[in-house]
């Protein structure tokens, strides 16, 4: 396992300094003190001032000290150095107040003691982690009673297109599928330069990844003892997962017109620790 996630780490270190100068994560925005959290989380995730919120595989920092600059309290989590150190810079630039604390997903209840109102995950987080019930039970024990789990990514059934299928072939509901649904515990091997958020192009290509269905998302919540407000899944996702999208004016991506039957391309839900379940 460590082989796998010492790769992943090797590309997210690499991705950190071209995502920190790409017009893909608007830090400007940031420096400016306008910056918006993407429409669907915008739209979701309701107010988080005053709230003690811990922000789970952070990257550099961005959405944590978005949230910091409405008033939230925040921690951020990420194994990558090379993201902690650059989160660490700009809450220092931007004079924003923010505990980042380097470690692996895994390890974070043996490096972060407090416990939080809002535990916040996004786009692009489970498909780097092999264990789902493990990760839920994680973000559950984080949460005092009463607390809540955001979470918006890409949709399980939105990672099986094949990324080579043309914007005709979708639009006429003519999908190919190149990678699995359901879980294996054997990760996908996956070997491409490419990056969504930057022209760069990385020198640590191979990286792997695990799929988990929307049933194994669920029931790892529900298992943790987390009670689901809502689950929407949503015909649009925050970056170019595939060629064939299209970037509409908000900044999401979407099928091309006429795509039909519209297949989710993300997923959201917000769900909630009964008062009473809280064991520290
Ligand atoms: C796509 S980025 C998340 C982007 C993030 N939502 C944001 O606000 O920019 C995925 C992040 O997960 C982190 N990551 C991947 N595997 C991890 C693990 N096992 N433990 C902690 N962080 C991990 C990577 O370092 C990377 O920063």
């Amino acid at each position: 396992m460590d082989r796998f996630r010492d790769a992943n780490r090797a590309k997210w270190d690499e991705l950190v300094q071209p995502h920190l100068t790409s017009g893909f994560y608007s830090v400007d925005a940031l420096r400016a003190g306008n910056r918006r959290l993407d429409p669907i989380v915008e739209e979701e995730l309701g107010p988080v001032a005053g709230l003690c919120v811990l922000h789970l595989q952070c990257h550099f920092g961005l959405d944590t000290l978005t949230l910091a600059q409405r008033g939230a309290t925040v921690t951020g989590l990420d194994f990558s150095g090379e993201a902690i150190r650059a989160a660490r810079a700009l809450a220092q630039e931007t004079g924003l107040s923010a505990t980042f604390v380097e470690g692996d997903l895994y390890a974070a209840p043996e490096l972060i003691p407090e416990r939080f109102d809002l535990v916040f995950v996004s786009w692009g987080t489970i498909c780097w982690l092999p264990d789902l019930a493990g990760w839920a039970r994680i973000a559950a024990d984080f949460l005092k009673p009463g607390g809540r789990l955001y979470f918006a990514d890409c949709h399980p059934l939105a990672y099986v297109w094949d990324e080579g299928q043309g914007a005709c072939e979708a639009a006429a509901g003519r999908f190919k599928t190149k990678y699995r649904y359901f879980h294996d515990p054997a990760p996908t091997e996956l070997d491409d330069p490419d990056d969504y958020g930057s022209a760069h192009k990385t020198v640590n290509t191979r990286t792997y990844e695990w799929a988990h269905p929307v049933s194994e998302l669920v029931t790892s919540v529900a298992a943790a003892g987390l009670a689901f407000e809502f689950l929407h899944e949503h015909p649009t996702i925050t970056w170019a997962l595939l060629p064939s999208l299209v970037e509409r004016a908000d900044g999401l991506h979407a099928w091309p017109e006429g795509t039909d039957p519209l297949l989710p391309l993300s997923l959201s839900f917000s769900a909630r620790k009964p008062d009473g379940l809280y064991s520290n």
